[in-house]
């Protein structure tokens, strides 16, 4: 088996933290069984292209169960867990392409040799792996009988493809079903930005005044766990709606350039592309903390940052880079404004990450079934599978809910009774 990993004798604390997060994931788990049972992926080639971390670990194990020849590489060069990459080889016998801190190359190196593996079906994480699929390596993307795009940025990208005409095969947007952003976006990215921050930087919530930039689900989440944690939270926003849900959630909210002015750490969770940029930089206060949850290290403007700078310190701690400004203050740059909260702590938890791979593994099952009649756009999740993994959620939760009466059914499908 070929693989490209940073060191096999990790394995034995990568296989503690995969079975710990196995745990967590009780949904998975159940597929993975009946998958062992049932092999729905029977022979299938699949690459998958997303954060190598113990939760992925188990939906590889899932997808193996059910008969697929799986392989994995990173969806970002600083997210992997090495441990859980040497497991996933050693113990589970999945080739794995990742290394944390890989450059560039290395990283574009392993997204070609989950291509190499010739799949049939990709998974992604920001679309990396489908956009090779459609520029370098565009003669394999005949084969591929459909993607699942796990974030919203890839969806984005996907769904600018599809409208362009360029979109060569069926992708699912599984980030886009509610079993996924409800809860991965929001309480898991909101929960692991404040771990990412304070495994950093030690940083206290508590009196600090907190700058979220994207009020969507996950900038909500980080939000509201920062105020919980007794923050004062500033939103800032460009979606009117969304500006104005953030001020009746009781936040403050203003343009970037008047917040740039009294935060004490900014984070960006907007998808977009230099959120915080020279302007910003110039009027924050001395020692002022700068990092990024949202997908790509374009949200915030760092050589506008280098290009303000009269020296970089790097490394002053880990993860955290010290810009020494032009004008005197320090300005600290966390993960090198990758996903704070992959690259400084572990990702969401095991729980959330349960519904949205849950969700990754049943749909991988029902594009199998469905592969005839799907055509080169952006699908949603079937509600059927979103339905499934809430109830099995809330049933490993022990929580119970009410059914629907015949009389009810007849009331809500019928128009007679008024007033
Ligand atoms: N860190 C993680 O683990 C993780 C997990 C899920 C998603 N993501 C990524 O986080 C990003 C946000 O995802 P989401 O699901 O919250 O998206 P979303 O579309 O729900 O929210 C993004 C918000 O940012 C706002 N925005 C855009 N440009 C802005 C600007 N210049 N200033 C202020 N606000 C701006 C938009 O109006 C929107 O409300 C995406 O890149 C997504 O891929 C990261």
């Amino acid at each position: 088996m070929k693989y490209d990993i940073a060191d096999l004798a990790l394995a034995k604390e990568g296989k503690r933290r995969i079975l710990w997060a196995e745990n967590d994931m009780p949904v998975l788990a159940a597929i993975r069984e009946r998958f062992a049972r049932t092999k729905p992926l029977k022979g299938l080639n699949i690459s998958a292209c997303l954060h190598v971390t113990a939760e992925t670990a188990n939906l590889m194990r899932a997808l193996k169960a059910g008969g697929a020849n799986a392989v994995l590489c990173a969806s970002n060069p600083l997210s992997t867990q090495d441990d859980v990459a040497a497991s996933l080889v050693k113990d589970f016998k999945i080739a794995v392409f990742a290394i944390c801190g890989e450059n560039r190359a290395t990283y574009y190196k392993h997204i070609n040799a989950a291509i190499d593996h010739k799949p049939v079906i990709t998974f992604d994480d920001g679309a990396d792996l489908v956009n090779e699929l459609h520029t370098r390596r565009r003669k394999e993307a005949g084969r591929i009988i459909a993607s699942m795009e796990e974030t919203t940025t890839g969806v984005i990208r996907l769904r600018a493809m599809a409208s362009n005409g360029q979109l060569k095969f069926p992708v699912i947007a599984v980030n886009d079903a509610a079993t996924k952003h409800l809860f991965d976006n929001r309480y898991g990215t909101g929960q692991s930005t404040v771990d990412g921050i304070i495994r950093a930087t030690d940083f206290l919530m508590a009196g600090k005044k907190v700058v979220v930039a994207g009020y969507g689900w996950c900038g909500r989440g980080f939000a509201m766990r920062a105020r919980g944690m007794g923050a004062i939270v500033i939103v800032t926003e460009v979606d009117a709606v969304k500006a104005l849900e953030a001020a009746m959630d009781g936040f403050e909210v203003m343009p970037m350039l008047q917040a740039a002015r009294v935060g004490d750490l900014f984070v960006t969770l907007t998808g977009n592309k230099h959120v915080i940029r020279a302007e910003h930089f110039k009027v924050m206060k001395d020692r002022a903390v700068v990092a990024n949850s949202g997908h790509f290290n374009v949200e915030i403007d760092i050589p506008a940052l280098k290009r303000l700078s009269k020296k970089v310190n790097r490394s002053v701690r880990k993860n955290v880079d010290e810009y020494l400004l032009k004008n005197g203050r320090r300005i600290y740059l966390l993960a090198e404004g990758r996903l704070i909260n992959l690259a400084a702590a572990e990702g969401h938890p095991a729980c959330v990450m349960d519904m949205s791979f849950s969700t990754q593994a049943l749909q991988v099952e029902w594009v199998v079934k469905n592969r005839d009649k799907l055509r080169a756009e952006v699908y949603d999740v079937p509600a059927e599978v979103e339905d499934w993994v809430s109830r099995l959620k809330l049933k490993s939760m022990s929580i119970s809910i009410d059914k629907l009466t015949p009389e009810q059914i007849e009331y809500l499908a019928t128009s007679g009774e008024g007033t």
